[in-house]
């Protein structure tokens, strides 16, 4: 089940940033301190009760601290979020999203339909909201101050997450035949809706027709995304995004103009790329794509819209940035042309220079007589270059590394003119120097103006220093153009 997949992912990164212990978990989630040995081991769903208890575990064990993570940083100190939670299995990824809103300052609102009840109980989610959850259109306590239009009127945003076809159907007919629709159709707020369901329903022309006319009402939707459903082979658009994804809409939508990037769309490339020999053998190189997707990390919690075109890497891929995935430089290369226009490009990728001539198409053998294969290898097409010399939609700003083992300035004021870029972050790889692959990177960034040596930095460290820099650039570039 693929959103099993989700849910063990979670509960094993949930372990690693907690150091908490799967038996602990297990023993006081759900009184069973093989639960996580055997979710691992047996790959059983659990039911939709014990999942909650889990969320509901983990949101109430992870600090702020370690549940932060670079998206969706915006304060959100003292605004009020009406949360219309519908009926779907996505929706014990609610529980979390409450937590970070939380942590950011937001006041939650919970408001759940019947079928969400479910999947989920009204006190865990009152729990975690640290208030009421309201549940019943004629609720006894409210029902003499017009409820709805109090809730609808107090909010400065409404989230429907989950929200099932059958909830936009309603929404797009302007039902209001319970709570939850009724405070939509009661509201002046800007409504997001985070829609959840199978591909099929989420294709099908009813609900296109749904989506498309609530678009043209002014809601917003974050998602769905693409993948696995949790029917089994079902995969296509409808999973529900992720937390962070929905967190970083909410932040557009209540912050708009208050961060560095907002309205800015940023196009990075990182890790290495692979350069098949034959179908099992292929040329690489130790590039992690961690300084590349914190970058693109970074940039999107600075309001950007980012694209991230990266090769082959076990890092994850960051929340609330579209990824597009490719092996080789010539998939990258198209990739990012296929990408532009963007205002700023940030080529982190360690590209390979060259690639096989003539790939071949079975596995090579050993040969008898003991001779091995001559590779004859040509270039690969220069990605930043192709960028950075674009006639028609170079970026604003054209970033590239350089990665050197000897005479780093020389080098890198080399590849700044041969590639057309405006500034190379120009690092030294050296062995010994730990930073290909490692966690930390020291910069010494190089632009026409000259050089600036940073201090040895951890990877996220360079990239948030970096998108500041951009966002001030970029700035820059705006006022001298009033
Ligand atoms: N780069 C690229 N496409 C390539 C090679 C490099 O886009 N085919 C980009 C990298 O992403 C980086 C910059 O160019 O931003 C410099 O990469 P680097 O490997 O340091 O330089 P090379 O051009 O490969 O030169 P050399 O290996 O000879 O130092």
């Amino acid at each position: 089940m693929p959103y099993l997949d989700d849910f063990r992912a979670e509960i094993e990164a949930f372990l690693t940033r907690t150091g908490i212990s799967p038996t602990r978990l297990g023993k006081e989630a759900v009184g069973d301190p093989r639960f996580v040995f055997d979710l691992r081991e047996k790959g059983r769903a659990p039911g939709a009760r014990l999942m909650d208890a889990v969320a509901d575990f983990m949101a109430r064990h992870e600090t702020p601290a370690t549940a932060r993570t670079s998206l969706g940083e915006a304060p959100l100190e003292g605004k009020t979020i009406l949360l219309i939670i519908s009926g779907g299995i996505a929706a014990y990824k609610v529980l979390d999203l409450i937590r970070r809103l939380g942590e950011r300052g937001a006041r939650v609102c919970p408001v759940m339909t019947r079928t969400a009840q479910e999947f989920l109980t009204p006190l865990s989610v009152g729990t975690l909201a640290g208030g009421k959850v309201f549940i019943d259109l004629f609720d006894r306590d409210d029902e003499h101050d017009v409820g709805h239009i109090r809730l609808a009127r107090e909010a400065d945003v409404i989230v429907v997450a989950p929200a099932t076809a059958d909830l936009l159907a309603k929404m797009a007919g302007g039902h209001a035949n319970d709570l939850a629709t009724a405070v939509l159709l009661a509201t002046d707020k800007p409504v997001l809706a985070a829609p959840a369901m199978n591909p099929r329903m989420w294709l099908h022309p009813a609900t296109r027709r749904n989506v498309e006319a609530l678009g043209r009402d002014g809601i917003r939707f974050v998602g769905p995304n693409t993948g696995e459903m949790a029917e089994a082979n079902e995969a296509g658009p409808g999973r529900m995004a992720e937390p962070l994804e929905i967190l970083a809409a909410i932040a557009r939508i209540l912050v708009p103009s208050g961060m560095p990037l907002t309205g800015k769309h940023v196009l990075v490339t990182s890790g290495p790329t692979h350069e098949p020999i034959d179908p099992v053998r292929y040329l690489a190189n130790r590039s992690s794509g961690r300084q590349g997707h914190a970058i693109a990390a970074a940039a999107a919690a600075a309001g950007a819209r980012v694209t991230l075109v990266s090769g082959p890497v076990a890092v994850a891929d960051p929340d609330g940035v579209d990824v597009i995935h490719v092996e080789t430089a010539r998939e990258m290369r198209d990739a990012v042309v296929a990408a532009l226009p963007a205002d700023v490009a940030v080529m982190a990728a360690a590209v390979a220079d060259w690639r096989v001539a003539n790939e071949a198409s079975g596995k090579i053998k050993k040969n008898s007589s003991g001779g091995s294969p001559a590779l004859a290898l040509v270039e690969n097409p220069d990605i930043l270059a192709t960028i950075g010399k674009h006639e028609t939609l170079r970026p604003t700003l054209v970033v590239g590394f350089a990665a050197e083992t000897d005479d780093l300035a020389s080098n890198a004021r080399k590849k700044l003119e041969a590639k057309g870029a405006d500034w190379i972050l120009a690092n030294d790889v050296s062995p010994g120097t730990g930073i290909m692959g490692g966690e930390e990177n020291v910069i010494r960034l190089v632009t026409a103006a000259g050089i600036e040596d940073w201090p040895r930095l951890a990877k996220t460290e360079v990239a948030q220093r970096l998108i500041a820099r951009v966002g001030e650039m970029l700035r820059h570039k705006s006022e001298a153009a009033e």
